[in-house]
């Protein structure tokens, strides 16, 4: 799968060159590329953004530079992305499909936002990370990102994701490791058992109660 990131901040996105998101890369499991919508302002500034137009508050990104830096990315196989508070929701269940997609483009915005010209030319849809307002859409872009790259076979062990939090309506079990005994506070005794069966119905059981007790609207 092919990432490209448009944004006026490229340089947030080193944070991207570390831990499994850095080998899925080395692995050629994912590649992230990341352009500078100011390289496409043909302005003598380079100015991307612009007062709104009826008045208010802030500053709006320009169609232009938008325009040009979306072109010089997509094909007929892109799908573009804008992430914005106002977008959908994005969650475990939108990773998965945008992880079976074979390009796909995240447009960050800044300041209050982009021209909307630039999303209804484009039919791009908006992703929202969760009901905040933040600065600007790059931490939302390696949010999508490291959701999505980590359900692209081999990126981690298929084994990892089966239990864990949102493959099903329930959330995760609690996890234990070594040792045994901490400050004397104990390991659940059935983990230490051996005992498979007894394990996996204490684990169903113990994603229920964190379920219900951390996210009731899950179960419906
Ligand atoms: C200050 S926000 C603009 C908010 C916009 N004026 C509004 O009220 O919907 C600047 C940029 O941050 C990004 N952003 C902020 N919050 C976000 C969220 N919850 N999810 C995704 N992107 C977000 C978007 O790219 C947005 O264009």
């Amino acid at each position: 799968m092919t990432i490209d990131v448009l944004t006026l901040f490229p340089e947030m996105f080193t944070s991207l060159n570390h831990s499994i998101l850095k080998r899925a890369q080395d692995d050629g499991k994912i590649v992230v590329k990341v352009t500078n919508i100011r390289d496409f302002a043909s302005s003598p500034h380079f100015k991307c953004d612009d007062e709104p137009y009826g008045g208010g508050a802030g500053m709006v990104m320009l169609c232009e530079p938008l325009f040009n830096a979306i072109e010089s990315v997509i094909t007929d196989k892109s799908k573009v992305y804008y992430m914005s508070p106002r977008g959908k929701v994005f969650k475990q269940a939108i990773a998965k499909q945008m992880s079976e997609l074979e390009h796909i483009v995240l447009l960050c915005g800044h300041y209050e936002g982009i021209d909307q010209r630039v999303i209804d030319y484009f039919n791009i849809e908006e992703l929202s990370i969760g009901d905040y307002v933040l600065t600007g859409g790059e931490l939302p872009a390696m949010v999508v990102i490291d959701a999505v790259a980590r359900l692209i076979p081999d990126v981690i062990t298929a084994d990892s994701l089966d239990s864990e939090s949102f493959s099903s309506n329930l959330l995760e079990y609690d996890q234990y490791t070594r040792p045994a005994e901490y400050k004397g506070l104990k390991v659940p005794e059935i983990l230490l058992s051996g005992h498979h069966a007894n394990i996996e119905k204490w684990r169903k059981n113990n994603s229920l109660e964190n379920t219900k007790r951390n996210r009731p609207d899950l179960l419906g």
